[in-house]
């Protein structure tokens, strides 16, 4: 089905000037770019958005990294586009993912691994919602 996913490109990959290179890729991999901004997250912002992950030993580091410059927030929209962006970005350890992967090509480490995919269509929605508030992004149609 037509679906949309939800994408960060990393302060890592920003650094790098490859915020770029990594939308063409995401289009040459049959997506519609809906909406991408650039903005800086705040602390509140990123601990928000990472709230699942709040437990977790990394999160201070992970938090710390999201907020050190700024991110391309972008809506992605394909046939299956959680599950095949999921593909083509790769592993979360970039040292783990398949050649060809966005995560291999842009990635350093498990931390500063270039993109952020949503891990599921619920959370694609509630993703997109938390960054594109009310008509940012064209509501599905039907
Ligand atoms: P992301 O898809 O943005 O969602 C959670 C993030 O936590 C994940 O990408 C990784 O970048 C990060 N992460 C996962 N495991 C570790 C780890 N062991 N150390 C630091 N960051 C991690």
């Amino acid at each position: 089905a037509l679906e949309r996913t939800f994408c960060i490109i990393k302060p890592d990959a920003v650094e790098k000037k490859k915020a770029g290179a990594i939308l063409a890729f995401l289009e040459e991999a049959g997506f519609s770019i809906l909406a991408a901004k650039r903005t800086h997250l705040t602390r509140a912002v990123a601990e928000g958005f990472y709230a699942v992950h709040s437990a977790r030993p990394f999160f201070g580091e992970l938090v710390e990294f999201m907020t050190r410059s700024p991110v391309f927030v972008v809506a992605l929209e394909r046939e299956d586009a959680v599950a095949h962006y999921r593909k083509v970005m790769g592993a979360t350890d970039p040292a783990k993912a398949e050649a060809n992967t966005i995560r291999k090509l842009y990635g350093g480490s498990v931390g500063e691994n270039a993109v952020h995919g949503s891990d599921s269509l619920d959370n694609a929605k509630i993703e997109i919602a938390y960054f594109f508030p009310g008509n940012e992004v064209a509501p599905v149609a039907g």
